[in-house]
């Protein structure tokens, strides 16, 4: 290996084996600090916040070099939210502002209930859904940055871009993930931009330590950088989007300039909802995060979560049974908002929460729960439907400023390496797949159906949770499909009811229930409860539960940081 490439290998390894400043709690800062899904991505951040950056000039350096570096979770080709805190001044009376920022995909115009249906009318097999054109949404990542940036940014939009540039030119190193998602992709090499991107000249799969440069990526960036956003949106990079979509080489789409140019970012108000002595805050529909996990901490309120944690065979019960109400609520009711009349006030008014909380009990599962019947559910009604699943991919990135201001962002090409089709660096999403296949179940809509123009329902929940005060006390979020409110609520729980420091709430064993099967944490010390579950009447599944956490908490000393070990990222900060 030559020299100069051995030093970089051993410089990554160093890198990837960081934390800031690491006690037996976990990374702390004083300053600031961010924790993301990759250590060249933190890095990136974290360069920013030195040069007196905020957290949103942070986050867009490092989703800019997620793209290069974890192609396979998110990227410029994809779809984000991005939940923002600025904390005021409460001393002169300035209340803290929270801000939702939507950058999800929206389906082409000419999408309709069909898109996922084949000749007979029945849904074309999922694994055939997500790969080609017909998957991809209008991708949201570019427009959404560029609007948080222009509200909360303080270093020149330029200047975010540069680390990620420089990265893509001079190569980074490929990781372990990396090289594991392209090796065990099976549509990978029958597209040939990703084929010889991804694959040596032999056909195998990039090596780990490999240095990888992606040149083509560093002109989009630089294209970006010079002229905002509309770089992105119109013109020739828009042009080789929609021309890769229109002709992809399988179920080719019908994205067209229009759809692109015509994309909007949606600033919404964060939903908040009280748990206990906090206010637990999330992203609205077309998010099904605040409104399912809101609903989740509601149905716990009632019992003791301090005494009862998070890891005996009572806490999994308590926790699989709210999030079994939840869910059925969820996959009847929550669509994208413009298109759907969504009853969110409903679905969290507290006498609604209160009764159908009472379906709990400690003695046994309910197994399967029904929808419930909120106060303004309105007189469509929708058949439910579950949409999407737990992959590899995704990435979540949590900071906190010098000033107090802190982003959650968790962003997504939806599956490994989204749609496979890679245009000018990166890859294309394959979000659409977030959508129900069937429009229409027993005659009755299925309120997460294909619409021209629509957001695909998202599971995508980043959180922040203030005290009583409206200070900021945490930050979180995570990649995992459906399973992230399960995993979000699992970190919340043992965060604010055990106190654990953030890392140890981040690590600690997970397990979750979308309204089906209890699923336990494979290799933990979870594996043992499987039996007392079963006798309380849960069907139960033993898997690994790839969570994705990176989370900050704000304490009197300082910063704390939660880095996952199940994935590649770090907490550092100064
Ligand atoms: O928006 C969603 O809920 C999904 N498309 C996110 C995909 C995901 O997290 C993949 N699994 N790790």
């Amino acid at each position: 290996m030559p020299t100069g490439t051995l030093r970089r290998v051993v410089a990554v390894i160093a890198l990837f084996a960081l934390g800031a400043c690491a006690t037996p709690e976990g990374p702390f800062a004083e300053r600031h600090m961010i924790a993301a899904a990759n250590p060249y991505a933190a890095e990136a951040g974290l360069e920013m916040l030195r040069e007196g950056g905020s957290a949103v000039d942070a986050a867009i350096a490092a989703q800019m070099v997620l793209t290069l570096v974890e192609p396979q979770s998110s990227g410029i080709g994809g779809g984000a939210f991005l939940l923002h805190f600025a904390p005021g001044r409460p001393d002169r009376g300035v209340p803290p502002v929270l801000a939702a920022f939507d950058g999800r995909e929206t389906a082409p115009r000419a999408d309709d209930g069909n898109l996922f249906l084949g000749p007979d009318g029945r849904p074309i097999p999922f694994g055939e859904r997500v790969v080609g054109g017909i998957p991809v949404g209008v991708p949201g990542v570019v427009r959404m940055l560029a609007e948080a940036h222009k509200r909360y940014g303080r270093l020149p939009w330029g200047r975010l871009f540069e680390p990620a540039i420089r990265l893509a030119e001079q190569g980074f190193v490929v990781s372990p993930r990396l090289h594991a998602l392209i090796a065990a992709d099976e549509h990978l090499k029958d597209f040939p931009a990703a084929r010889q991107y991804f694959f040596t000249a032999d056909g195998a799969p990039l090596p780990i330590g490999q240095v990888l440069r992606n040149q083509a990526l560093a002109d989009t960036l630089r294209q970006i950088a010079d002229r905002g956003a509309d770089a992105f949106y119109r013109g020739p990079i828009a042009a080789d989007i929609v021309a890769a979509v229109q002709s992809a080489p399988v179920r080719p789409g019908k994205m067209t300039l229009d759809d692109l140019a015509d994309y909007r970012v949606k600033v919404r108000a964060a939903i908040c909802t009280p748990y206990r002595d906090w206010r637990v805050c999330g992203m609205p529909p077309p998010s099904s995060g605040a409104v399912t996990i809101g609903q989740i901490l509601a149905f716990l309120e009632p019992y003791d979560m301090a005494r009862i944690g998070t890891s005996s065979a009572q806490a999994v019960h308590l926790i699989a049974e709210a999030s079994r109400l939840a869910f059925a609520d969820r996959d009847q009711y929550l669509a994208d908002p413009e298109f759907v009349r969504v009853p969110v006030a409903g679905l969290l008014d507290r006498s609604y929460l209160t009764t159908r909380g009472q379906m709990i009990s400690t003695l046994g599962s309910m197994g399967h729960a029904q929808p419930g019947l909120p106060p303004d559910a309105g007189p469509t009604r929708y058949a439910p439907d579950q949409n999407a699943l737990e992959s590899a991919s995704t990435s979540q990135l949590t900071v906190v400023d010098d000033n107090g201001n802190a982003v959650s962002l968790t962003t997504s090409v939806n599956l490994p390496f989204g749609s496979r089709l890679m245009v000018r660096g990166f890859m294309l999403n394959d979000q659409l797949t977030d959508f129900s296949a069937r429009p229409a179940i027993n005659g009755l809509p299925v309120a997460n159906r294909v619409e021209g123009g629509k957001r695909p329902l998202s599971s995508m929940s980043p959180t922040l949770v203030l005290d009583r005060d409206g200070r900021l006390v945490l930050a979180i979020g995570s990649p995992g499909g459906r399973n992230i409110i399960g995993y979000v609520v699992r970190a919340l729980v043992a965060a604010l009811d055990q106190g654990m420091s953030m890392q140890h709430a981040v690590e600690a064993p997970n397990f979750v229930n979308r309204n089906g099967p209890t699923i336990l944490e494979r290799g933990t010390a979870l594996e043992p409860l499987a039996e007392p579950l079963r006798a309380l009447g849960h069907e139960v599944q033993i898997r690994p539960l790839t969570s994705g956490l990176y989370g900050v908490r704000v304490t009197r000393q300082g910063l704390e940081g939660g880095a996952d070990p199940r994935r590649e990222g770090v907490a550092i900060g100064d």
